[in-house]
């Protein structure tokens, strides 16, 4: 059909397979939210009130992946631990000398052998300097925003207030409170020392990554679900949407920030996956819609080979993980695009450039343990994720070979365990054995309700 690059037919791809997509669930004729609704970007908010309502129905098949969720949120709310920025050592501040600033290491640069003093540090792509684990930002933050999602899912699940007074301490702790909060910019993050501290003059070039808080996407659904409670006040709420504000304006306006719009490669999907988070928080769907046609796409098309490979990715190292790890991008921008009525996952270019290539080129390779990937590989051919990968492409693209390759890939255990069965369609994958639940038999209702879940994943 379309043999052409031409901008325009790459805008008609994209918005042609437009996708309708209740993001606030459930609302009633006339659009409007129904008491209690709730309004996710990232996991799907119809899937998880219908899969609520068959868990308390007594289904049981998702107990696994609800007691882990619940089991993170309770560890989470016997951990007194204060997470903030201004817990670092006071030996160990970023260039800036402030502790409000957030700072890690980028995490392939090493001294130079050349200096006496090892600045600046150079690239040595593939191999971790341990040195990074000196500075507890980077795991704190990952922390903050684990328990922020587990316990926005507990509540969810369970109604237990205690989960949002937990989700709201790590809030406060490490956004809000004025003595311990994290100032909105990741200035010095991945930082490679010996280089100059920012000003205004610093290039705008892509810089090691802003990936401390590529996350944000999980983060921003724990909000949404915990703030649906009375305990999660308007100030709270206010509060963080002043400080993500000033995050997302500095994401736009700052050299680290605006060099990381240039990324080709999965630092710049990382990148708009930032920004779509926030102006979805913010509740910005026009500039959430530009973003994926004036950027998402277009890095898309240079970014994926017609047959389905990334070259940027191939060219690192740890080509395997990269690969994969830019092909996860994709999805997790393709789940929030859902959001704007600009489809990531149906875009495909005349030459046939799109993410479901980059799937079908990954998957015989992981099949094969990794045997005949045409490029080197310095990390291990870790299936982690592309399994998850498999999942989410069945329930975009509806083909069974997508989950026969999970199955396999995973030994055929279910991973029962699996969060991601939270927001699926219920049931689509990962059942336990039926010994396990203790609802064997399908109900008629429950399976009209997978009918209609199913008839709007797409
Ligand atoms: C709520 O969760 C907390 C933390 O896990 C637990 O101690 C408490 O018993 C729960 N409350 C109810 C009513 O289940
Ligand atoms: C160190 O010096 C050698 C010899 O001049 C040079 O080849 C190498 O690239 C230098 N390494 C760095 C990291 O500058
Ligand atoms: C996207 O591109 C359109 C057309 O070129 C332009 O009008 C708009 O300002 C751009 N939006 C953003 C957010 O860059
Ligand atoms: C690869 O696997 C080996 C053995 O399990 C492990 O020691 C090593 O750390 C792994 N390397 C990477 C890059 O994950």
């Amino acid at each position: 059909m379309r043999k052409t690059l031409h901008p325009l037919n790459l805008l008609l791809a994209a918005t042609h397979l437009l996708v309708a997509h209740a993001k606030i669930y459930p609302i009633d004729s006339q659009g409007q939210p129904l008491p209690g609704a709730i309004e996710t970007y990232y996991m799907d908010a119809e899937n998880l009130w219908l899969n609520r309502d068959l868990y308390r129905s007594g289904r049981r098949e998702l107990n696994p992946a609800i007691n882990r969720i619940i089991r993170i949120a309770t560890e989470a709310s016997n951990d007194p631990t204060t997470y903030t920025v201004t817990a670092k050592p006071s030996n160990l501040l970023p260039p800036s000398n402030d502790i409000h600033d957030f700072y890690s290491l980028g995490r392939y640069y090493w001294p130079n052998g050349n200096t006496t003093d090892g600045l600046p540090y150079v690239r040595k792509d593939g191999l971790f300097n341990p040195e990074i684990y000196d500075l507890p930002d980077t795991a704190w933050l990952q922390v903050v925003i684990n328990d922020v999602w587990a316990c926005g899912l507990s509540y969810f699940y369970t109604g237990n207030e205690t989960f949002v007074e937990t989700g709201l301490k790590r809030l406060r702790d490490w956004f809000i409170n004025e003595n311990t909060k994290m100032n909105p910019n990741l200035n010095y993050a991945a930082w490679v020392k010996g280089t100059p501290a920012i000003t205004d003059a610093t290039p705008v070039t892509p810089g090691p990554g802003l990936l401390d808080l590529s996350k944000i996407y999980l983060l921003v659904d724990g909000i949404s679900l915990l703030r649906t409670s009375p305990t999660f006040t308007p100030s709270d709420l206010q509060a963080l949407q002043t400080w993500f504000r000033s995050y997302l304006s500095w994401l736009l306006t700052s050299p680290r920030g605006r060099g990381e719009s240039t990324a080709l490669n999965n630092q710049g999907t990382w990148y708009d996956i930032q920004l779509l988070s926030l102006y979805l928080l913010l509740s910005d769907s026009t500039s959430a819609s530009s973003l994926i046609k004036n950027s998402t796409i277009p890095r898309m098309t240079s970014q994926i080979m017609p047959d389905g490979s990334m070259p940027l990715e191939q060219a690192r190292a740890d080509s395997w993980h990269y690969s994969t790890f830019a092909a996860e991008a994709l999805f997790v921008v393709g789940d929030l695009a859902k959001n704007t009525g600009v489809g990531v996952f149906g875009f495909q270019t005349g030459d046939g450039r799109s993410l479901k290539r980059v799937i079908d080129y990954l998957v015989p390779y992981a099949l094969n343990g990794g045997q005949g990937w045409p490029v080197p590989n310095s990390g291990n051919f870790s299936m982690d994720e592309i399994i998850e990968l498999c999942k989410e492409a069945y329930i975009v693209y509806k083909d069974q070979k997508y989950l026969d390759a999970a199955n396999q890939l995973q030994g055929n255990s279910p991973q029962t365990w699996n969060p991601m069965r939270l927001w699926a369609p219920y049931n689509v994958f990962d059942v336990p054995a039926a010994s396990d639940a203790t609802v064997k038999r399908w109900s008629v209702a429950a399976l009209a309700a997978i009918a209609a879940v199913w008839a709007c994943v797409m």
